[in-house]
């Protein structure tokens, strides 16, 4: 790693992985935080919602950290106008929330519920009254409860299902969002949801979490021509995209890894980010991957014109990151549940500091894994949809001091911002998250928010970091 002139650190003499000193973003630059339904919402009983698999996961013992629930989180439901005037006063430009779908569609098919769509109506108004853009999610993990009764994403039926619930959302909001997410980190959904049952609905079958993932992308293609044919202009996948690399490449960009670690990490980067990106952008799988999915459940579930529908084209992909995941060749090793296919692969974690979730902080990896996905994907626009972290904050005075969390900011900023100048098509970045929330099996001990959510009095007080964001906005760059 060697530092240039230009205040750029650059990998092995090419491409540039953190920009330093002063930094400015592109005219137009989108800035903005996301959140997702079931995390902020609550009033999961009210206007006619229908049960969502994430109600019976988080009422089932042992599922969720101490016991948290997704029944109040931030009361959002109730709250939002007065959260859409923090947006603003935030200087937020854009906003990336999910419609829940048992709002919709309390049984997950038939006719919708009028006062579940009110919500969003209004929601969306208010964002537009204060000058800020929707990115509507239409799909972040709560499925309806009686889809999961019939099948859930093992089932193909949930794909035709999904196209028809966008078409329905898009009905009431297209006339003025313009910008339409399909899923969620899809590899979530399956891998987590029906690998390792650490997710709802918590099963775990590596040919149910397979079968999962192809008909989720189904559901991705199905629902973007659902949306396309009814006018949508601007169509998105959001992935959980990490760049696979090994624990020395974390610590030296410049290190090379040896043949059967770079077998490890290309197998990882096949079942993580090309089982996604490959289908809908190149129209086909990786062998690697199919050769895992003939292996456990064969491939009578992918009919013959799916990869054509899951191939329509798209405007952006969505990159949620947050570390890289870290790999070696270590022979003899058992797949981890959620990886199926993944034997003789260790999953290792790198000897750098990490967040209160564990994860591993390399703002280098964002760098390295835009301008990857700009080389293997080009044509496709990127939108850096989530990245933020969990540290453990507390409350002095009526302040929250967050410097670690303005620190992993500020890095991952300056590496976005370094892949941009090496030609990386990012048009924006998201920060995860608005407010803390009901961080899934962890519950809400683990808080992202730029907003500190006080879960008792429901008082939402902006971090730190929330008023540095609001500068690095106005500025639409980064001043040391
Ligand atoms: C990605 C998910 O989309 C989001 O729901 C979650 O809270 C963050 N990662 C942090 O884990």
């Amino acid at each position: 790693m060697t530092i240039t002139d230009g205040g750029t650190v650059t990998d092995r003499g090419t491409a540039p992985l953190l920009s330093r000193g002063r930094v400015e973003f592109p005219d137009g630059f989108i800035w903005g935080a996301a959140t997702a339904s079931y995390q902020i919402e609550g009033a999961v009983n009210e206007d006619g919602r229908g049960r969502s698999i994430w109600d019976t996961f988080s009422a089932t013992p042992g599922k969720v950290a101490r016991g948290d629930t997704g029944e109040v989180a931030c009361d959002h439901y109730h709250r939002y106008v007065d959260d859409v005037r923090l947006m603003r006063e935030l200087g937020l430009r854009a906003y990336r929330f999910s419609v829940a779908w048992p709002r919709i569609q309390p049984d997950g098919s038939g006719t919708p519920n009028p006062r579940g769509l009110d919500f969003y109506d209004r929601l969306v108004d208010e964002l537009l009254r204060h000058d800020i853009t929707p990115y509507v999610t239409l799909y972040h993990w709560d499925l309806p409860q009686a889809l999961e009764d019939r099948g859930g994403w093992t089932s193909r039926e949930t794909a035709h299902r999904f196209a028809d619930y966008a078409e329905i959302v898009y009905a009431r909001l297209g006339d003025r969002v313009r910008s339409w997410t399909t899923l969620n980190e899809p590899w979530v959904s399956a891998f987590l949801g029906y690998g390792n049952g650490v997710h709802a609905p918590g099963r775990s079958d590596p040919a149910d979490a397979l079968r999962a993932a192809h008909h989720l992308l189904l559901a991705h293609g199905l629902g973007v021509r659902a949306l396309r044919a009814a006018g949508a202009r601007e169509l998105m996948l959001v992935i959980n995209s990490s760049p696979v690399l090994t624990p020395a490449q974390v610590i030296d960009p410049d290190a090379t890894p040896s043949a059967a670690d770079a077998e490890a990490v290309e197998l990882i980067h096949a079942l993580l980010n090309r089982q996604f990106l490959d289908p809908v952008l190149r129209g086909s799988y990786p062998p690697e991957v199919l050769k895992v999915v003939e292996r456990h459940c064969g491939l009578a579930h992918i009919a013959d014109d799916d990869l054509g529908t899951i191939n329509a084209p798209i405007d952006l992909v969505g990159v949620n990151y947050y570390n890289p995941c870290t790999v070696e060749a270590g022979p003899g090793t058992p797949a981890d549940p959620a990886w199926p296919g993944s034997e003789g692969v260790r999953f290792r974690t790198p000897d750098v500091p990490a967040t209160a979730m564990g994860w591993p902080i390399v703002p280098t990896g964002l760098s390295r894994l835009l301008l990857r996905l700009s080389r293997d994907y080009p044509g496709v626009g990127l939108l850096v949809t989530e990245n933020g972290a969990a540290f453990d904050d507390t409350v002095t005075d009526g302040r929250v001091h967050d410097a670690d969390r303005i620190a992993y900011l500020d890095g991952h900023l300056r590496a976005l911002h370094a892949a941009i100048a090496a030609g990386a098509d990012v048009r924006g970045y998201l920060a995860w998250s608005l407010l803390d929330n009901f961080e899934w099996a962890e519950g809400y001990h683990r808080r992202f928010g730029l907003v500190y959510v006080d879960y008792t009095t429901q008082a939402r007080i902006p971090k730190d970091s929330a008023l540095w964001y609001r500068d690095v906005i106005i500025r639409n760059g980064l001043t040391r």
